[in-house]
């Protein structure tokens, strides 16, 4: 794997809610490569963030220096999801992820996000099977895998999300597809190398990013680590 392909996505929900569009301006000016998009519901999880509304009032502010389009990461924690998918993709979402324990018809779901011209993935909890794939990976664009159980920021990593992502890797080689593998919680610039070692490419980072006064920095240290995950 070069460097190249490694994505940082830095989550918007361990910014300051007060002023997200120059939190979103200055984490791309520190280098982000995506940003990462948390949509909560308190139903699938215990805590409510943002919806399509804040990400339509985002998306226009998601452009690097030099005009480049920033891809928005939505993550869904949301059950149902169908109706919300669609909402995103209209509000500019580039990539809608969602739990399959949460959706009824999975299949349906991935084609229904495919429709509205955004890219697709699927999200495995911890503790949660990835067995939904044997019919689908065919149809899905990005894994995620849930390194903390979903809902709050700022949890410490699930060293066995380690050997979820070695799994998914091998499933992903195997299908000659070119599908993103993205790890999300607890990631930090002590541990991102682990989890590049273990096959991820994207890596969602919250708390380690926000939590420090210079992004730029704690980006550079994230990509120096993954230079070295390449040798
Ligand atoms: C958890 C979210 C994660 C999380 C990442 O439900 O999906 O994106 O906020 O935050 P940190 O990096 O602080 O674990
Ligand atoms: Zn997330």
């Amino acid at each position: 794997m070069t460097t190249c392909t490694h994505r940082i996505a830095p989550s918007l929900l361990a910014a300051d809610f007060a002023r997200l569009g120059d939190e979103l301006r200055q984490v791309i000016a520190a280098g982000a490569d995506w940003i990462h998009f948390d949509v909560m519901d308190n139903h699938y999880v215990p805590n409510l963030t943002f919806g399509p509304m804040v990400c339509e009032a985002l998306r226009r502010h998601a452009v690097k220096a030099d005009g480049t389009r920033v891809p928005i990461d939505v993550h869904l924690m949301v059950q149902p999801v169908d109706a919300l998918a669609q909402a995103f993709a209209q509000a500019g979402a580039d990539w809608i992820s969602f739990h399959p324990d949460a959706s009824t018809h999975v299949d349906r779901t991935l084609q229904l996000i495919h429709d509205a011209g955004c890219k697709a993935g699927l999200v495995f909890n911890p503790a949660a099977p990835v067995d939904a794939l044997e019919w689908v990976l065919d149809k899905v664009d990005l894994l995620l895998v849930m390194s903390v159980n979903p809902g709050f920021g700022g949890q410490g990593f699930i060293d066995s999300a380690l050997r979820k992502l070695e799994r998914l890797r091998r499933m992903i080689d195997a299908s000659g597809r070119d599908i993103r593998l993205e790890v999300d919680g607890g990631i930090k610039v002590d541990n991102i190398r682990r989890a590049a070692d273990a096959g991820a490419d994207t890596f969602v980072a919250g708390s380690a990013i926000f939590g420090q006064s210079d992004y730029r920095a704690v980006i550079t240290a994230m990509r120096e680590r993954l230079a070295q995950a390449d040798r």
